[in-house]
């Protein structure tokens, strides 16, 4: 038992039918459904080897969600076929979630085998479920038909998707309702790293936050400039633009439809009073940068073009975010700063991925787009530490209880009784 959570060490898996959650969402080509990094696959790699090596029957419940947020789904079957590569032993997929045909599967399983079960996204219950929208309690959520189709099946419950702790959602908090439950080895090793840094940052620490999956980033800026854990916090991506459109800067038509179409409107307001009752410790970009057939153009803030989709921030913000990188002892990012994929647009994400490289801070890296933007720029090696998590390890930055920590202690809590 390590941090009042069961481990894997703590039971004898040989011949048990393990549930294991694991987070494998993965940025995704949307156009080809396919698989942009593999970084958090290869993450629940050691979890799955170690059941399967003593002969647990593994089931692996996973989702594969969108880049912004809930709005596209796909097949966990990719990959499937990605974890079996890595482990160099066969993975079985089922292209079923918890009706007859996932059951059949996994009664059919031998000692060691493992099942990887379609996105678990796919049902309704485990989206209307989320925090945000209907907040069940976890006992409510033991009651949905995944929980009270597939815990009677199984004999134990793991939980490897740190990246997902965040989530409040039946496959994640659910079952330690009802079976015994433990973290899995990359839970315990996540949860260890980034309760170490909690514990005293070196000063000053900046925050950096971008990306388009901003909602959890929104759920968190008041409290980490409150509580005094982030010195500054350096914006790019949609963060910025929210928070240039609530400040009545030029951000361009373009920009304006983009926060609309994403459902982001909704953080104007409160972008609006960060920036009033934080204006020194929230920096926004000072130019922002479009693409046109192709080739990137900047502009200042007061000559933005009426109808420019910012898709970077500018040049002169990239050059005064790495400077501040370099008067700081910790940052950690969560983010990248515009779309990276494309050329013309992936230079203040470049420029700022290269300056955390250079850092002689400690550096902390976070979600699955900033890793796919670390390992095009070649920075990976150059980072201190890097979480699967983004929204799971910018939320636990909050110092709240996340929603997975807190069901896997209640099921050790109940296991002692
Ligand atoms: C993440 O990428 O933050 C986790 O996998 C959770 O995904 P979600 O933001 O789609 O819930």
């Amino acid at each position: 038992m390590r941090f009042g959570i069961m481990t894997l060490d703590d039971f004898d898996v040989g011949g048990k039918t393990v549930l294991c959650r694991v987070d494998i969402n993965q940025p995704i080509n949307r156009e080809k459904g396919t698989l942009r990094d593999t970084t958090r696959i290869k993450g629940c790699v050691p979890t799955v080897r170690e059941l399967s090596d003593k002969g647990a029957r593994v089931v692996l419940l996973a989702h594969q969600g969108s880049d912004i947020e809930y709005h596209n789904f796909f097949s966990t079957r990719p990959h499937a076929a990605v974890l079996s590569d890595f482990l160099a032993r066969p993975v079985k997929f089922i292209d079923d979630v918890c009706g007859p045909a996932a059951r059949e599967a996994i009664s059919r399983l031998s000692d060691g085998e493992i099942l990887l079960l379609d996105n678990v996204r796919y049902l309704g219950e485990e989206q209307t479920l989320f925090e945000l929208n209907l907040g069940l309690s976890h006992e409510e959520q033991s009651k949905t038909l995944l929980v009270q189709t597939l815990a009677p099946l199984a004999d134990l419950y793991v939980c490897d998707a740190f990246a997902a702790a965040h989530r409040n959602q039946p496959s994640l908090c659910g079952f330690e309702q009802l079976l015994p439950s433990a973290m899995g080895r990359l839970f315990e090793r996540e949860y260890c790293e980034v309760s170490k840094l909690m514990e005293a940052p070196a000063r000053p620490c900046l925050f950096i936050l971008g990306g388009a999956k901003i909602s959890d980033t929104f759920m968190m800026m008041e409290t980490v400039l409150k509580n005094g854990t982030a010195d500054a916090i350096l914006t790019g991506g949609l963060v910025a633009n929210v928070m240039l459109a609530a400040t009545q800067k030029p951000v361009g038509s373009g920009s304006l439809a983009l926060i609309r179409k994403s459902g982001h409107e909704k953080f104007l307001e409160a972008a609006e009073t960060l920036c009033k009752n934080y204006p020194d410790k929230i920096v926004l970009p000072l130019d922002l940068a479009g693409s046109r057939n192709g080739l990137r153009i900047d502009y200042a803030l007061s000559e933005v073009p009426e109808d420019l989709e910012a898709l970077d921030i500018g040049q002169k913000t990239a050059e005064m975010y790495a400077g501040r990188i370099r008067d700081v002892a910790t940052v950690f990012l969560n983010g990248p700063m515009g779309v990276f994929e494309q050329e013309e647009t992936s230079l203040g994400t470049r420029t700022v991925m290269e300056a955390l490289g250079n850092s002689k801070a400690y550096t902390v890296v976070g979600g699955g787009d900033s890793i796919t933007a670390l390992k095009r720029f070649d920075q990976t090696d150059r980072i201190s530490y890097i979480c699967t998590g983004g929204g799971a390890l910018i939320r636990f930055l909050t110092g709240e209880e996340l929603p997975v920590v807190k069901a896997l202690r209640t099921a050790a809590e109940r296991g002692l009784d």
